[in-house]
Parts: C-alpha cells; sequence; structure tokens
C-alpha cells in the first residue's frame, strides 16, 4: 500500500525538464577505434592508454615505438589480448593505428606504416604462445631501445614481474 502511494506521489509529479541538448553539445565524440579501444583494452590499459606502469604497459607516449622493428611490429599483434580480441580484422587494425599513432603521440616513428585489415590478418593466425611471456617481451624491448633509442622506461612493466617472481 505505501509501495502504491508511493507511485502515485511519483506519476503526479510534474514533468522534469528533460533537455539535454547543451550536454550533448559539449559531449566528448569519440571514434569508432577509441571506443572499441575503451570497450576491449581500456579496462587493463586506462581508457587514455595510461595505466600504472609497473603493472601493465603504459601506451601512452610509448606505444609507437613498437613500429621501429619488424619484430616489435609483429609482438604487438601477437600478443594474446590483442591478437585474440572479438574484433574484425579491419576493426583490429584500426584501434592498433589508434594505439600506435594517436596514444603513441611522438613515440611513433616519422616513416612509420599504418596497418592494414590483411596484415593483422596474416599476422593474428600466430598468437604468442611463448611462455614466460615477460622474457620474450624483454628481448622485443631491448630491440626497439638498442636500434631505435626508445626510452628505458619501456623496462619499468617487466621490472615489476621480476621482483614477484624473485620474490616467490
Ligand atoms: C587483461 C588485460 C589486458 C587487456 C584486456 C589488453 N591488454 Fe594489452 N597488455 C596487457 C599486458 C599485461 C601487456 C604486457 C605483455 C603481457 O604480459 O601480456 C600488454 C601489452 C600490450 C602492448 C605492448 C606494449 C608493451 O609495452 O609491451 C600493446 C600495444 C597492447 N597491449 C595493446 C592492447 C590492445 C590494443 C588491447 C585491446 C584489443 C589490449 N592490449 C588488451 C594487458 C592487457
Amino acid at each position: 500500500m505505501k509501495a502504491l502511494a508511493a507511485l502515485a506521489v511519483l506519476l503526479a509529479a510534474p514533468a522534469v525538464a528533460s533537455d539535454n541538448s547543451a550536454s550533448e553539445r559539449n559531449a566528448v565524440v569519440l571514434s569508432p577505434a577509441q571506443t572499441r579501444f575503451i570497450l576491449r583494452c581500456g579496462g587493463c590499459h586506462g581508457t587514455l592508454g595510461a595505466s600504472p606502469p609497473l603493472s601493465v604497459p603504459q601506451l601512452r607516449g610509448l606505444a609507437g615505438w613498437f613500429l621501429c622493428t619488424p619484430e616489435a611490429r609483429e609482438y604487438v599483434i601477437r600478443l594474446p589480448n590483442v591478437s585474440r580480441a572479438q574484433l574484425s580484422d579491419a576493426d583490429l587494425a584500426e584501434v592498433m593505428n589508434f594505439v600506435t599513432f594517436e596514444l603513441g603521440g611522438a613515440s611513433t616513428p616519422a616513416a612509420a606504416v599504418r596497418f592494414t585489415a590483411a596484415e593483422v590478418a596474416a599476422i593474428r593466425t600466430r598468437p604468442l604462445n611463448v611462455l614466460p611471456l615477460n622474457a620474450y617481451r624483454r628481448q622485443i624491448v631491448a630491440g626497439v631501445i638498442r636500434r631505435c633509442g626508445a626510452p628505458a622506461s619501456l623496462r619499468d612493466y617487466g621490472k615489476a614481474n621480476a621482483l614477484s617472481i624473485a620474490a616467490r
């Protein structure tokens, strides 16, 4: 009875203004690739590609370095969370272009070439299944630091794992 009375009050309340046009005008417009990145990747990497770098590699300002050697370019597509993402080849290529060219910012080499659906399709058939993955990443990162002058901060993510393994 009490609930019914409350409902009656609610129904009788004057209509609240429902004009959202101002907030809609000011809303941030995301590209499809950005939206897919937030949905599929942002939970771990942060919606802006900024994550606690010891726990998850930081993509913002760094991801572009992986376009500088052929091995690193393949590595980022072969990562299990990337190659097995529930995205079509074309959508994954666009997400990876967003990650490397936009989030990557100044880290992206001037001569870098964008990913195509065909390239992604070919590489994702070979997901990385090397264990420990972190040791493989260390080799890739050493290559881009040595050959391309990438910053040593790319090694930050591996440090956390090395510490936790040493502590076991
Ligand atoms: C479950 C958490 C998780 C999800 C989801 C995830 N990643 Fe990652 N990502 C990681 C971790 C952890 C690494 C480091 C390599 C490893 O150990 O897998 C990584 C590495 C990377 C790297 C290489 C950076 C480096 O420094 O090694 C790129 C690029 C990347 N992820 C992009 C993506 C994209 C794009 C998506 C979405 C399609 C995605 N990731 C989804 C956790 C995640």
